[in-house]
């Protein structure tokens, strides 16, 4: 569980160059699925590189109430003894996802077309998040829901005895939906097919098809059309997790902004629906390059290499790119703080529904620390300060935010005067060694309200 313990406040103050290779945790959306579909397989998954936060824990934990194994063998090794699709047993306890929604999302579809009931719960920001997205479609499988007004959680799910397999669009550009419904409709007899008009990550059609399922995937007028069959039977699997690019956007972004820096940040995996970031940032002029491109486990990987660039421009974020940047607005708002111009980000009215409210949450942060930013429903704008040109100086809230916390320790480290940060305990959701990977690069980071 997250967001439960004392605040750990931070403080983060300018420190010159950062120097240094950082390498970074395992990838979270892998993560919790290589768990999920370890545990719906028949037999045992290894999986190296496993993220060890909060997050997944919380997900593992999980699978061994609904009766997979699941053991550790060491650091980032990990085995899965999965049930079989179908196979899960009824849990005995209310699962407890703590901050991640697509922890409770993607378990709740795992579990949904097997006749069990579960209840579902999670930590402050976790329970005031929009849940029907998820149970609106797998209710049409046969999935009983009982939850919170507004659709939120605590929650409890009957599984459906006898599911039909379901055809759905789904309406807003959310890998987290999608997934729920590819995972139940694994145990749905026949053909599921799930529609999106905006291409979200895609880890869940990839790994499906690694363990064994049939799985297609076709572009057509309506968007990307994904045809599921049901009932198959998984073979577990040896998942080696790359780099997340999201817990790497920190220190490249960090590199960028700080006077004198080199970074390296090697094995990272560049999955189209993920790498936005770093195209924008490419974009903005920003001395950024990939190197030792590379193809692992069937998914691009390249080491970045990222250095102090003080020529960088704001510009207009393509919308079209949004879902493969989702997670790294934050960070991207804090780069703009220190570019030359405007940068304008439309496109992006699921950044309200995240871990928090992203844009209030970045944008009263921001001008705390002497910043311009604009915001409406679905857009955001700032008024970059040119490099070094951000006073900061203020305080800022993380509200039970990993990437909100470390965007603000990012800013702090490049802005004219320190940046604190209320409570910095949530980063162990997603980036347990955050603190310690940017003290090794030269960071100044110190647990304190001063
Ligand atoms: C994720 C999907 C995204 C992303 C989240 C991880 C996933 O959420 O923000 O951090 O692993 O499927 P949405 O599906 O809500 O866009």
């Amino acid at each position: 569980m997250s967001g439960h313990g004392d605040p750990v406040p931070m403080t983060s103050r300018r420190a010159g160059a950062l120097r240094g290779i950082a390498e970074v945790p395992g990838d979270k959306s892998i993560s919790h699925r290589a768990l999920i579909l370890g545990a719906m397989a028949v037999g045992e998954t290894r999986i190296t590189g496993l993220l060890e936060g909060q997050d997944v824990l919380d997900t593992a934990r999980a699978m061994r109430a609904f009766g997979a194994g699941v053991e550790q063998h060491g650091p980032g090794e990990w085995s899965v003894f999965g049930v079989g699709v179908g196979g899960f047993a009824e849990p005995d306890q209310v699962i407890d996802c703590g901050n991640s929604g697509t922890g409770v999302r993607l378990i709740m579809g795992a579990m949904a077309t097997s006749p069990i009931v579960a209840t579902f719960t999670g930590d402050a920001s976790l329970n005031g998040r929009p849940m029907a997205r998820v149970t609106d479609p797998l209710a049409l499988f046969g999935t009983q829901v009982m939850g919170r007004s507004g659709g939120r959680l605590p929650m409890t799910l009957t599984g459906a005895a006898e599911p039909v397999p379901v055809r759905y669009t789904v309406p807003v550009p959310s890998a987290q939906v999608k997934s729920a419904v590819l995972l139940a409709g694994l145990n749905a007899p026949g053909q599921t097919v799930v529609i999106e008009a905006e291409a979200t990550r895609d880890h869940t059609e990839r790994m499906l098809a690694g363990f064994g399922a049939d799985i297609a995937t076709e572009m057509t007028g309506e968007g990307r059309v994904i045809t599921l069959t049901g009932q198959p039977e998984l073979r577990p699997q040896a998942i080696d997790v790359p780099r997340d690019p999201s817990s790497a956007a920190f220190p490249v972004c960090a590199a960028l902004l700080c006077e004198g820096s080199d970074v390296l940040v090697p094995g990272i995996g560049l999955n189209p629906t993920r790498a936005g970031l770093y195209e924008t940032l490419r974009d903005m002029g920003a001395d950024l390059t990939y190197e030792n491109m590379r193809e692992e486990g069937g998914e691009p990987v390249a080491d970045l290499r990222a250095r102090y660039s003080p020529d960088m421009t704001g510009i207009e974020v393509p919308p079209e790119r949004a879902a493969s940047m989702i997670d790294e607005y934050p960070i991207l708002s804090v780069v703009a703080a220190f570019a030359e111009g405007r940068t304008m980000m439309r496109g992006v009215r699921e950044l309200r529904v995240k871990e928090s409210d992203r844009i209030a949450a970045m944008a009263t942060g921001l001008r705390a620390n002497g910043v311009t930013v604009e915001d409406g429903p679905d857009w955001w704008a700032v008024t970059g300060m040119g490099p070094g040109g951000v006073p900061g100086g203020g305080m800022t809230a993380s509200h039970l935010d990993h990437r909100i916390a470390m965007s603000f320790l990012c800013l702090g480290m490049a802005a004219k005067k320190a940046v604190r940060v209320d409570d910095a305990g949530p980063i162990a959701t997603s980036f347990p060694i955050f603190e310690t990977l940017m003290a090794g690069l030269g960071a100044r980071i110190e647990r304190s309200n001063r």
